[in-house]
């Protein structure tokens, strides 16, 4: 397939854009701030501009867009800024795309739509999955829930196919081997302060897994992925106790049933993408930090 993906120079964009090059897509990148990337033709464009968007996206020809491009991290800007930036971005790629007839279209949300972070916030059943209600607090976590509507509104009122993923922290290859995380502390850090892993109800996503699972999200039917939203996470927790032992200091809010989250069983169920797509993550945190432990002594 022609695939343009928006924010192809960031955390998750690069390995995600690559991977589908490497998997025999043909990648368009889009991003402000382009980088090369083996494989994937990149495009510098402030997605911002509707007109310069509907030329990319027109001009590319795509078969599917993955829209990453965005302000990732919460309170990382001005609320108002994050608000405007990430739904202004949503609604023009996606408006972009159902002009120009694209057939499938894939968004990035993220798990905080759920709600999480504050003190009051409770799990309404764990595992979680993607009936959990959605109850941001906070403007990233609201621009997603916009983002996830915008989709839903084009699967209604387009051609194509439109749906959106949530990914799990996102952990790049480099990141495995002691480069900073989105939060700025390092991946061993992160796991011998479960306070860290906490906030994010321990979870992870290597975003290697991220780049299999867009490609099975491209070779799924239509009517299979159409208006639909995954969880996209690891299949272990980022912890290295079970949850079942961190909840009640850590993260109350996840209450009794996380009792039962015994032995590396995440908080987030990924069983929606499995039964549906097909698709599994192959990447643990236990294997992927003893490998760069490994090439780093050897090298
Ligand atoms: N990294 C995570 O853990 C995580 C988790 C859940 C969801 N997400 C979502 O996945 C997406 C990608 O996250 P990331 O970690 O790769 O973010 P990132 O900040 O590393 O990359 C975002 C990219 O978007 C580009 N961009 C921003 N505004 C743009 C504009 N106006 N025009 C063109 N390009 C623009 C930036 O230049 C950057 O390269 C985001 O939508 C984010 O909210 C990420």
């Amino acid at each position: 397939m022609r695939v343009v993906v928006t924010g192809s120079s960031g955390r998750l964009g690069r390995t995600l854009s690559t991977g589908l090059a490497a998997s025999g897509h043909t990648v368009i990148g889009a991003d402000r701030a382009p980088i090369e990337l083996p494989g994937v033709d990149v495009r510098e464009a402030d997605l911002l501009d509707e007109r310069a968007t509907e030329a990319l996206i027109a001009g590319a020809r795509p078969d599917a867009v993955v829209h990453l491009a965005g302000i990732a991290v919460p309170f990382s800007a001005p609320e108002r800024d994050i608000l405007l930036a990430n739904t202004s971005l949503g609604h023009t790629v996606l408006a972009a795309a159902a002009r120009a007839g694209v057939g499938r279209v894939l968004a990035a949300s993220s798990p905080t739509v759920i709600g999480y972070g504050t003190p009051g916030w409770r799990a309404s059943a764990v595992p979680i999955d993607e009936t959990h209600p959605r109850e941001p607090s906070n403007a990233y976590a609201l621009s997603k829930l916009v983002i996830e509507e915008t989709a839903r509104m084009f699967s209604r009122t387009a051609a194509g196919a439109y749906g959106w993923f949530r990914p799990c922290y996102v952990v790049s290859p480099e990141e495995w081997a002691g480069s900073p995380t989105q939060q700025g502390h390092t991946m061993l850090e992160r796991l011998d302060d479960p306070a860290l892993a906490a906030v994010s109800l321990f979870n992870y996503l290597d975003a290697r897994d991220a780049a299999s699972f867009a490609d099975a999200w491209l070779a799924a039917p239509p009517e299979v992925v159409d208006g639909e939203g995954f969880f996209v996470g690891a299949a272990d927790a980022l912890a290295r106790r079970p949850v079942a032992e961190l909840w009640r200091d850590l993260v109350p809010g996840l209450g009794p049933d996380a009792d039962g989250l015994t032995g590396t069983r995440p908080v987030f169920s990924i069983e929606k993408a499995a039964e549906r797509l097909g698709w599994l993550p192959r990447r643990e945190w236990r294997s992927e930090l003893a490998a760069s432990t490994t090439e780093s002594r050897a090298s």
